[in-house]
């Protein structure tokens, strides 16, 4: 059986904890989106670990580890990231890196830096949208490409000098070499020079095969490039449609497609977010749930459950499991909200807008729910929960028109209840 895990909100929902409980089994976990700007936080025998760019499967010796073709790699973050994990694990873990997989370079750091997109969109600053644009542009450099350093090292230097002639006053461009830009690019990118291979040709062999294969998204669907909150989304398509272009199958059959949905809301970077909160319980979630970028530090914007939201996001990924997180960051608030509708100039608006700005003007309608004091996070199973936390649960469940499969309570692996594990 196949099984996609991917946000319903902007990122950061605990996918990492969730894809890694249902690692386990599965003969292969795929990143088929995004790059180093994700940062999935995840407890290994006891010891926590933060992922960027691996998938969740690299924790299992029995698991290919898989980086797909619509991912865009930074070979050197990926070589700190695979040495770290590799002492934990006391041996090399099994990965495949698609050969159509487009790299991250310096010089695409540099240009999010000289136009400001970092500034603008709080974005995370590795590269990403200009990593993205040169691959729809047609002057990006792959994976496949380290197979031929003399080919690889013209592709980096036609494309510095290109970059240098349309900013000639940008210094940063002119300190970067063309010939230790690609001398650092193939060692870091040593170990893996036959891991560089025909993915998407493997993956469709085992799920013909019927080997269970996991897809670990990254981001969440707000964020996707065609779908979220546009401009202010991530480059890439976080949803679950954008796993097939990323894999080279036409419609891969997926039967558990679940949806990861943080108890609360948290937005990093810019954008608008009609349910944030700017008093104490926005400070109150912001501490207890340790809302700090994995990847970049940020403090994260932090606000009430959004419905709105949920709904839009739950039927672009045609989701139909919910894994819960966090919800015993709830605990010992008196009252919770939580966001049936928006209102734009009086009028009610139950469908989420496409356009980042409309969603700039909504203001949210409230549906007051109890609170509970009881602590969660020692909770052993689902009928354990107090009576208002349950009624919190059975709301989200009926509005997205999905069972909460997997509740989780906390950081550790122990600290997860539910059917869906
Ligand atoms: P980029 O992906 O670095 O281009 O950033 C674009 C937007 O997506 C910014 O608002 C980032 O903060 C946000 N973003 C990118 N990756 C993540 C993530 O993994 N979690 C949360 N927000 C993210």
């Amino acid at each position: 059986m196949n099984t996609a895990v991917v946000g319903l909100q902007w990122g950061d929902e605990g996918k990492g904890k969730i894809t890694h409980l249902l690692a386990r089994g599965a003969k292969y976990v795929v990143r088929f989106n995004g790059g180093p700007n994700a940062g999935h936080t995840v407890v290994d025998r006891g010891v926590r670990l933060a992922t960027h760019l691996l998938p969740a499967g690299v924790f299992f010796p029995g698991c290919t580890a898989v980086l797909a073709g619509g991912m865009v790699i930074d070979f050197e973050a990926l070589r700190e990231e695979y040495d770290a994990i590799r002492r934990h694990l006391g041996e090399p873990p099994r990965l495949a890196i698609a050969e159509n997989a487009h790299l991250i370079l310096p010089y695409h750091r540099v240009m999010e830096e000289i136009e400001g997109s970092g500034a603008h969109f709080g974005t995370t600053r590795r590269g990403i949208a200009p990593a993205y644009r040169d691959k729809a542009a047609h002057v990006g450099v792959r994976a496949g490409d380290l197979a031929a350093p003399d080919g690889l090292c013209g592709k980096i230097a036609e494309r510095l000098e290109s970059l240098c002639r349309q900013w000639p006053a940008s210094e940063a461009l002119r300190a970067l070499s063309a010939e230790k830009m690609c001398a650092a690019l193939l060692e870091a990118a040593e170990p893996w020079r036959d891991s560089i291979r025909n993915v998407a040709a493997e993956l469709r062999c085992a799920m013909e095969r019927g080997d269970a294969v996991l897809f670990e998204g990254a981001q969440g669907a707000l964020l996707d490039v065609d779908f979220g909150t546009y401009p202010y989304v991530t480059s890439s398509s976080t949803t679950i449609g954008g796993i097939a272009p990323s894999i080279g199958a036409a419609v891969p059959a997926i039967e558990r497609r679940v949806g990861v949905v943080k108890a609360y809301t948290s937005r990093v970077g810019e954008g608008p977010f009609p349910t944030e909160l700017n008093d104490p319980v926005g400070t109150h979630l912001r501490t207890v749930g340790g809302e700090f970028g994995t990847t970049t530090g940020r403090p994260r914007r932090c606000g009430w459950l959004d419905l709105v939201a949920l709904r839009y996001a739950a039927a672009l990924n045609a989701v139909n499991e919910l894994a819960i997180t966090k919800l015993d960051v709830l605990s010992g608030l008196e009252a919770l909200k939580v966001c049936t509708e928006y209102r734009v100039g009086g009028r009610r608006v139950e469908s989420f807008p496409l356009s980042g700005e409309t969603l700039a003007v909504c203001e949210p309608v409230y549906e007051m729910f109890q609170g509970w004091p009881e602590d969660l996070r020692t909770l052993t199973k689902q009928s354990d929960l107090p009576g208002a936390a349950r009624r919190y649960v059975e709301a989200l469940e009926d509005s997205l028109a999905a069972p909460a499969t997997i509740l989780s309570v906390g950081a550790g692996p122990e600290q997860t209840i539910g059917t869906g594990l």
